[in-house]
């Protein structure tokens, strides 16, 4: 069989061929991108043997993320509801990145700084004061800052912005460096990977029996986590699963040519239109992102290229300067109330680790937990209860 390679990388990680003993599993991880692989790495370390199925790992909108672990501006007045998840979820990063991060030569780090959060013109300066106010009044660390100490803090930016807040709780992780650790973290905690789409579920009565692959075969387990993210699964049914969404998310990569530019998250909104700027280690900008419903479409169009770099010098106008590398879209996946859910199915032995939306490298650590603690038959975190489905 041919090897997967990590989907759009340069990455020289290859995945472990199936041994024929993959053909039976005890869970089987439906779905690679940073939830189901966080969802692998957690059950493979509380001694499950873990199959994970999907014909490019590591790929998809989890290859294109941000990165920004965003407890804090990820929490609108919409997820209000969502203020202890959020930051139950971003606490569980340090204990996930030492988890990550054993024996590795290069760790993944979290950046530091936390994110500047920048209102451009006097209506967007308006606007983010409705806003940190209400993250005032639900909790959540907001600070606002006066020029001289935005200069200070952050150099480079635009002379006219009009407003300035530092969120100190909401650093980033470069997402590409985050998926190559967790697929060899994956591989050396011998998950197995089976590059094949899930076709169907077998099931006796109320129970799994088994997941149907369209390579022809049927991987046969008690136990499967649907992490599919904006993947359309009705047809591996019948289950009980929310109906999911995709939701386009355009960004583009700008390289360093005289070092970094930045060294702290930016969140702008400029002309009332959100756009970030993430800083990775290695000196690239990351800026981002469009949110469009188009369906499957994952095509880049020439508009959404050309905002993101119309708002972002807005911001920082020395990426001018920069080298354009790439710009790629992502699908995140939707629920209707953009709630994730992660829950026990009506199918027995089936868990669902769905709808991260926004959030799936910020959420992937704690829900990677909750799924293994259903399937364990205790509780998920209560955060995650309560949706009605
Ligand atoms: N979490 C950032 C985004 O979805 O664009």
């Amino acid at each position: 069989m041919d090897l997967p390679q990590l989907a759009g990388s340069s990455a020289d990680v290859r995945l472990l061929p199936p041994s024929t003993s993959a053909r039976r599993t005890d869970v089987a991880v439906v779905g690679g991108g940073v939830i189901g692989l966080s969802t692998a790495l957690e059950l493979a370390t509380r001694d499950q043997r873990v199959t994970v199925i999907d014909p490019h790992p590591a790929g998809g909108a989890s290859w294109v993320a941000g990165g920004m672990l965003g407890a804090t501006l990820e929490t609108g007045f919409a997820e209000v509801d969502d203020v202890e998840l959020h930051l139950a979820a971003r606490q569980a990063w340090e204990p996930f990145l030492e988890l990550l991060n054993a024996g590795r030569a290069a760790p993944v780090s979290m950046s530091q700084g936390g994110t500047f959060l920048l209102g451009a013109d006097a209506s967007d300066a308006r606007e983010l004061d409705r806003l940190t106010g209400f993250m005032a009044s639900v909790g959540l660390e907001v600070a606002r800052c006066d020029p001289s100490e935005l200069d200070e803090q952050v150099p480079g930016l635009s002379p006219g912005i009009r407003a300035g807040f530092h969120v100190p709780g909401d650093p980033s992780v470069d997402n590409r460096q985050v998926m190559v650790a967790l697929l060899e973290r994956c591989q050396e905690a011998s998950v197995q990977f089976i590059a094949a789409t899930a076709t169907s579920m077998r099931r006796s009565g109320d129970w799994l029996e088994g997941i149907e692959l369209d390579d022809g075969t049927t991987l046969r387990t008690g136990a499967a986590v649907l992490a599919t993210g904006a993947v359309d699964t009705a047809g591996l049914g019948p289950h009980d699963a929310p109906a999911i969404r995709p939701v386009k998310g355009t960004i583009v990569r700008l390289g360093p040519r005289r070092g970094p530019i930045l060294d702290v998250v930016l969140r702008g909104l400029v002309r009332g239109r959100m756009c970030y700027l993430v800083p990775r280690p290695d000196g690239c900008l990351a800026i981002g992102a469009t949110t469009e419903e188009r369906g499957y479409d994952t095509s880049v169009d020439a508009l959404s290229v050309f905002s993101l770099l119309e708002d972002a010098r807005a911001l920082l106008p020395g990426i001018d300067d920069l080298e354009f590398l790439e710009a790629s879209s992502g699908l995140r996946p939707a629920t209707t109330d953009h709630r994730p859910v992660v829950c026990a199915s009506t199918v027995r032995g089936l868990v669902f680790n769905l709808g991260h939306y926004r959030n799936g490298f910020l959420m992937a650590p704690l829900a990677a937990q909750s799924v293994a603690e259903l399937l364990e038959g205790r509780r998920a975190h209560p955060g995650f209860e309560g949706k009605e489905r």
